[in-house]
């Protein structure tokens, strides 16, 4: 990537940061909501037309929160897909030389997780809709891609939510290391994803 005049030093493109805080603002959303949602489908106590105490809600708005959670889910991947080929096609501005190059290459794995983890996470979570034939989202039916499933669907769910928590870490790994960059190496890889201009 071109070093930018507007900035005096490398930084990633708009359309790099563009993506980026997108996608970072959708999986701040995507999160709370899975877990929101989850909990008022499978866990929230209620009772059944006989008045016996059941667990799980499923009125209208825990539907909403589902298909909600999927179409944002579909998004990031439509999103991470574009960011990845973008990425795998114009680079990203040279690495910081005042970083350790050990300190590099572990930012460069934890970048790579993300990807792979924000392609894998809602790949899996169609699968396990497809398993369980939860395909409708706001009253549109998405195409299956398994055969049905219940046992798998479950299984696959599990998988879902594991993949959901790394995302978590390696999220918080993320913030820590932009908060470290700030505050106590005081460098300016942060700048590198908002930069500020110069005269
Ligand atoms: C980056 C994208 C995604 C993230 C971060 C994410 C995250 C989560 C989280 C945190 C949960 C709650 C897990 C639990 O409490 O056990 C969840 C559940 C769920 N996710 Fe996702 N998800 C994503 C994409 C998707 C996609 C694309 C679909 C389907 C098209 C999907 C379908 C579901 C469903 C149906 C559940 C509820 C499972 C249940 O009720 O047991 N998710 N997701
Ligand atoms: C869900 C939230 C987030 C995700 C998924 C995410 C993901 C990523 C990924 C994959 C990269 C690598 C870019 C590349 O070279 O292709 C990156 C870079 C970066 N992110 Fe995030 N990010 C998130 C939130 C944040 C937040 C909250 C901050 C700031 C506090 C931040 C600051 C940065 C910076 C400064 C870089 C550039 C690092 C460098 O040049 O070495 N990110 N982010």
């Amino acid at each position: 990537m071109a070093q930018d005049p507007k900035y005096d030093l490398p930084t990633y493109t708009p359309t790099a940061r563009g993506l980026h805080w997108l996608i970072a603002l959708l999986i701040f959303i995507q999160l709370p909501l899975g877990f929101y949602m989850s909990y008022r489908g499978n866990e929230m106590p209620s009772v059944d037309e006989k008045g016996a105490p059941v667990k799980g809600v499923w009125d209208a708005l825990t539907g909403f929160l589902y298909s909600s959670h999927k179409l944002v889910g579909l998004t990031v991947l439509a999103l991470v897909v574009l960011r990845l080929l973008y990425r795998l096609t114009r680079g990203a501005p040279r690495s910081d030389p005042t970083v350790p190059p050990a300190l590099t290459g572990i930012s460069h794995l934890v970048h790579w997780g993300l990807y792979a983890l924000l392609i894998a996470v809602p790949v899996i979570g169609y699968t396990a809709i497809s398993y369980g034939d939860y395909l409708d989202v706001f009253g549109f039916h998405l195409p299956a891609i398994t055969e049905k499933n219940e046992d798998l669907s479950k299984q696959v769910f599990e998988w879902h939510a594991i993949g959901a928590f790394l995302i978590i870490a390696f999220v918080t790994l993320h913030i820590a290391a932009a908060i470290y960059h700030r505050v106590v190496r005081k460098d300016r890889v942060v700048e590198r994803m908002i930069p500020k201009r110069v005269a």
